[in-house]
């Protein structure tokens, strides 16, 4: 079953967030794993058993003064199940870097949430033919410490950074490539056989061909996401 992770970001108000999570419940997405990550104010809307619940981010201590953080006892109070971690919206604008990454990957684990954690390349370093190499950096770096038996739980998301919001994105055989320098680092440094999901640029146009990617677990999808009948138009293309 693949895995769908719709990603609103900071986009809708009270009454498009109603209307939106009535539209969810009539979906049958039985066949998919699909999980919302609202913005935090509404996370509380979204307590539908027809979908999982994700949270945008979690802070980087357990408890205690941290002005604008959410902590991860509190989401998990909410019902959320899953989180996502360095995407890269929040590393480039809000210069948060591996150490921090790693941090709010260990405190998810501990309340048993599933962190989803968010690698992929620059255009300049796709262009240098470099993404393997900054995919397992990436790994590495922001999973330094994380204890082995709770490696399996996380979940990778590969997002090419020129591809988030732009329309373009990596040919098949690219994302192919990608999943799986991903799934053997996974493998062979922490033995584990992880879910890799790819985000970028995901379309109800594009779906389709995203789907004949043999090695491929699930999407990542922000924008195409904010309107329940274009979600449900992909979730629909999905196998
Ligand atoms: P996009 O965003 O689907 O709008 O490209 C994906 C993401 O940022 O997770």
């Amino acid at each position: 079953m693949k895995f769908v992770v719709a990603n609103h970001k900071m986009n809708m108000n009270q009454e498009t967030i109603r209307k939106y999570e009535e539209a969810l419940q009539e979906q049958d997405s039985t066949h998919v794993k699909l999980i919302i990550c609202p913005s935090m104010l509404y996370l509380s809307y979204f307590q539908n058993e027809s979908y999982a619940l994700g949270s945008q981010n979690v802070a980087p201590i357990e408890q205690g003064s941290l002005t604008g953080e959410i902590a991860a006892y509190q989401l998990a109070e909410k019902n959320v199940k899953y989180c996502l971690v360095g995407h890269s919206e929040r590393r480039i604008r809000l210069k948060e870097d591996a150490d921090l990454i790693k941090e709010k990957i260990k405190i998810l684990l501990r309340y048993n949430i599933t962190p989803i954690l968010c690698i992929g390349e620059t255009k300049e370093q796709h262009d240098l033919h470099r993404t393997a190499l900054v995919l397992e950096k990436e790994l590495i770096s922001c999973l330094k410490d994380i204890p082995s038996e709770k490696m399996d739980e996380i979940i990778i998301a590969y997002e090419p950074i020129w591809a988030i919001g732009t329309g373009k994105l990596p040919s098949n055989q690219e994302i192919a490539n990608s999943i799986e320098v991903i799934k053997e680092v996974m493998e062979k440094k922490y033995f584990v056989q992880s879910k890799v999901l790819y985000g970028g640029s995901i379309n109800p146009d594009n779906i389709e061909t995203l789907e004949q990617i043999k090695n491929l677990d699930g999407y990542l999808i922000g924008g195409a996401s904010l309107k329940s009948d274009t979600l449900k138009t992909i979730l629909r293309k999905i196998q």
